[in-house]
């Protein structure tokens, strides 16, 4: 399997020893004729009075251990990463390579105008694809994450019901199965957050958005196809009611893959989008970023994008202050420039082919959905039967009845065969969750190796379900105690206190 390693590494200062001959210089003395000794180079002030504490250890050595603890992490460059909604997917080395040349990363951005065309051409570029992708106006690069892409279009849509004298909406729709980003961005703009069901079509239920919709109503929040990956295919008849009462539409493009190349949000009628860059059009995700949330705004809204963005006039390209109704800066300079020249990259090089990204995604979903329906103690709930998009969301519900063993310790059972676990426990309406996606980068037989897993562990769960209690065991740091591990103290670089966790870290570490 793709089992990262589970070496008995030590820390470094462990492997050193005082005192043994670990490296070799040439003479020194040819040097110190020449330039004087160390000695009366360095003034005394700053001058070290004892030798630093670094551990004592030869070239090699250091080279080995270093290789070996990166072989201990878990990687898309290892093996699948199937995180439904936070998406892991292999990104080309392509866009790597070029987005780390030096006329890139070295380009400072306080550098004038004139000497940065290059890259403003570039940005000034993206803009434009982005939104012709999603049938948009215009694009702004600024914020540096999906979550920050979302917390502005939130800004902006309270700025435009403020600036029509209409600042008494102050409610934002947004289905329960919505990623916990879009209620938290809509709180920290200042508004109440009313949650709307799922119906059991998996779908916006329609009624109930009814229901609630006024003349409080700011807007609506929602991603297309759904956390559950079920397209929702009444969303022109949702765009027209949410418009009818004054509401603004926001599309949570994170989930874009599951309709790029094929269906745009501005056909759909929403009026903002924001897209997870780093997710949708390569450049690594996970760990906090650096990512890009590119927001995008048809009609009126483009007046409150944020500044600056690039604009070309003829002969040169410049960043753009000159919004009048602009929410402002959302963050330093431009955003996050080099995600940015990846998604270029990406979009260059596939051209008219983006459309494959969505099909090969979708169709690697639903190939998965057929190996894995059926099996005892799995279900998928919502949608009964229905073609699923980007993800899939299964349930362990039933095989927690049958056996006593919860989505957490399949996760675990995964992990210990090698394979990265899903996200688990998403969206909340599904009890017991696995919330699955390959995208576009796996082959089938990566999938077909998953779903074996997945059924041998079920398999193992209906026959001996103890065994599968203490998973992981197989790996260098066994089950963790989440409530402490999520502990702040935890976070601490205190290996002592980590070792306190109840025997979750082995102890030599
Ligand atoms: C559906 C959805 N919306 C929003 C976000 C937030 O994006 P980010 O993690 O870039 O802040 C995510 C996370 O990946 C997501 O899956």
């Amino acid at each position: 399997m793709w089992r990262q390693a589970n070496w008995d590494e030590k820390p470094i200062f462990k492997l050193s020893s005082y005192g043994k001959p670990t490296f070799l210089f040439s003479d020194t003395a040819e040097f110190e004729k020449e330039v004087g000794s160390a000695d009366n180079l360095i003034p005394k002030v700053i001058a070290r009075s004892e030798a630093p504490k670094i551990p004592n250890i030869s070239e090699v050595e250091v080279i080995r251990h270093f290789t070996r603890l990166s072989q201990m992490s878990y990687g898309v460059d290892l093996g699948p990463v199937p995180l439904g909604s936070c998406t892991m997917k292999y990104n080309p080395k392509v866009c790597e390579e070029l987005a780390n040349d030096e006329g890139i990363t070295d380009l400072h951005p306080y550098q004038d105008e004139s000497t940065v065309q290059g890259i403003l051409e570039i940005l000034y570029l993206l803009q434009k694809w982005l939104a012709e992708i999603t049938g948009m106006d215009e694009c702004c690069l600024q914020p540096p994450a999906g979550a920050s892409g979302e917390f502005t279009g939130a800004l902006m849509i309270r700025k435009y019901h403020l600036d029509r004298g209409e600042g008494f909406r102050n409610e934002m729709i947004i289905p329960d199965n919505a990623h916990g980003s879009n209620p938290a961005s809509a709180a920290m703009a200042g508004f109440k957050v009313v949650r709307i069901p799922t119906s059991n079509s998996g779908e916006v239920d329609l009624d109930a958005l009814k229901a609630v919709l006024g003349d409080r109503t700011a807007g609506i929040m929602l991603t297309n196809p759904n956390t559950l990956g079920i397209f929702e295919s009444r969303i022109v008849e949702i765009a027209s009611e949410v418009h009818k009462v004054g509401g603004i539409l926001y599309y949570d493009g994170a989930n874009l893959n599951g309709i790029l190349g094929i269906a745009r949000p501005g056909d759909m009628g929403f009026d903002l989008v924001h897209l997870n860059v780093h997710k949708t059009f390569s450049a690594p995700h996970g760990g906090g970023g650096p990512g890009a949330g590119v927001i995008c705004a048809k009609g009126e809204l483009t007046d409150y994008l944020p500044v600056p963005n690039v604009g070309f006039d003829g002969t040169k390209y410049f960043l753009n202050y000159s919004k009048r109704k602009s929410i402002g800066k959302i963050s330093q300079f431009y955003g996050n420039v080099i995600p940015l020249v990846k998604a270029f990259i990406y979009l260059l090089s596939l051209g008219p082919n983006i459309r494959e990204v969505c099909e090969v995604a979708v169709l690697n979903t639903n190939y998965f959905i057929k190996l894995i329906d059926g099996v005892r103690g799995v279900s998928i709930p919502y949608g009964k039967g229905r073609f699923r998009k980007h993800e899939v969301v299964i349930s362990f519900e039933d095989l927690l009845k049958d056996t006593g063993i919860n989505a957490e310790e399949v996760a675990k059972a995964l992990i210990d065969k090698g394979v990265y676990a899903p996200t688990i426990y998403f969206p909340l309406i599904v009890n017991e969750a696995h919330m699955i996606e390959f995208t576009e980068s796996e082959t089938m037989e990566n999938i077909e190796l998953y779903a074996k897993v997945y059924r041998e562990i079920v398999e193992e769960a209906y026959k001996d379900p103890a065994k599968l209690r203490n998973c992981p065991e197989n790996t260098s740091i066994t089950r963790l105690d989440l409530g402490l591990a999520n502990h702040p103290l935890t976070r601490s670089p205190d290996f002592k206190f980590l070792g306190r966790l109840k025997g979750a870290v082995r102890s030599d570490i």
